[in-house]
């Protein structure tokens, strides 16, 4: 075949095609599990921190007592922004951007006070992976503050400054709220953030990897990446499940009615079925976990989380949903444990943004280490050689 019939199947959606190979994590769709560098995510909900989490993912082993401390001390001072990047964010607000939008401008700009990018030189980065891991802590440990400082300012709020001495879910939710939160809200935001860190050749994934595999700079991979990341069919899909929920709650609708009514209209369940998953996200039981231990909490809040459950057991009841593969995914629950430590629905993406990026620096790691520019086919349907017609006979 000439290279330019290209007459072969179209695999709408990269559905089933293996773009690479990767070491990070692995998808068990059939049996609804999630290896991290081999290790299982309920392990890693258990037994680590997000800082664990991250020199794991990006080193492929868990670190020693200090090697961990030592990293853990190194993200935590970098989580400071320069003054001229808060600059930034009130103008940002003054626009009204979306959060998503601000952070990625945000992260952009932030290239510009990183010393291993050189403005104006053309640069490779398959001979710097320690800088690129460099430039990725440094990425990683600001889009909390990123996000903290947005949301307040938009508030009309003054920033808080990020406390080096708190952990990184403990740290967002002071700098957000202004006060240092109950243990049990810094865990499971934590958490949740953890058991996002990485999920096989996603949209936002399969993005940094297309942006680094043209040597584009990691600050331009990952915010590239942030852009796929804010589509409703990705992450934006957990602000959408709440959404759904507000809907249905303030529904004068019976829930079958409502139900069907939205089945009628072709929408979607948010937060339901997967490309990769024939059954429950595990990461949805861990959140589900979480929302259950908030409630028998001295600051438990249930409304959403009641809401969430009663909508799940219809429709496990009553449809043919699950025997059709389509079951809860993380976005379904994640939601509701936002709501009960009190953040607000619009920045439910950036808290996926916040943990998404320690998979997007060890893919973008990976890609240029082991470089071919990712240059796939489009198949043409279109027409060819047509006779030009000039203006004025159109
Ligand atoms: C993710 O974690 O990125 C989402 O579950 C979507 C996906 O894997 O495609």
């Amino acid at each position: 075949m000439a290279p330019d019939e290209l007459e072969g199947e179209v695999q709408k959606g990269l559905e089933g095609v293996i773009i690479d190979e990767s070491e990070i994590s692995r998808v068990f769709g059939d049996e609804g599990k999630i290896n991290i560098r081999g290790y299982n995510i309920e392990d890693i909900a258990e037994y680590a921190d997000l800082p664990e989490t991250l020199y794991l993912v990006w080193n492929g082993e868990l670190p020693t007592q200090e090697e961990y401390e030592t990293f853990s001390d190194d993200m935590a001072s970098r989580r400071a922004l320069p003054e001229e990047i808060l600059e930034c964010l009130h103008n940002y607000a003054e626009a009204d951007l979306h959060p998503m939008d601000a952070m990625m401008a945000a992260t952009v700009n932030l290239a510009g006070y990183d010393e291993h990018i050189i403005a104006g030189k053309p640069q490779t980065f398959e001979d710097k992976i320690p800088e690129v891991m460099e430039m990725g802590k440094s990425i990683t440990a600001k889009l909390p503050t990123i996000t903290a400082a947005y949301q307040r300012i938009r508030e009309g709020k003054e920033p808080i400054e990020p406390r080096e001495d708190l952990k990184t879910g403990e740290n967002f939710l002071y700098m957000l709220q202004g006060e240092v939160p109950p243990e049990l809200f810094a865990e499971a935001l934590e958490t949740e953030i953890q058991i996002h860190v990485d999920h096989g050749a996603n949209a936002s994934t399969f993005t940094s990897r297309v942006v680094a595999s043209a040597m584009a700079n990691p600050f331009e991979a990952v915010t590239s990446a942030m852009g796929a990341l804010a589509g409703p069919l990705h992450g934006a899909a957990n602000q959408d499940a709440l959404n759904m929920l507000a809907d249905m709650d303030e529904s004068d609708k019976s829930l079958e009615d409502w139900v069907q009514d939205r089945f009628d209209r072709g929408d979607v369940i948010y937060g339901w079925g997967h490309r990769v998953y024939n059954v429950y996200d595990p990461r949805a039981k861990i959140v589900r976990e979480y929302a259950e231990e908030i409630i028998d909490s001295p600051y438990g809040d249930d409304k959403w989380y009641k809401l969430a459950r009663e909508l799940e057991e219809y429709l496990m009841e009553n449809t043919e949903l699950a025997e059709n593969g389509i079951a809860p995914n993380v976005d379904y629950y994640s939601g509701t444990v936002y709501q009960q430590i009190g953040i607000p629905t619009d920045i439910y993406t950036n808290l996926f943004t916040m943990s998404r990026v320690g998979g997007w620096i060890g893919h973008i790691i990976e890609q240029y280490s082991d470089n071919r520019i990712i240059r796939p086919r489009v198949k043409y349907t279109g027409p060819v050689d047509l006779e030009w017609t000039e203006m004025d006979e159109r």
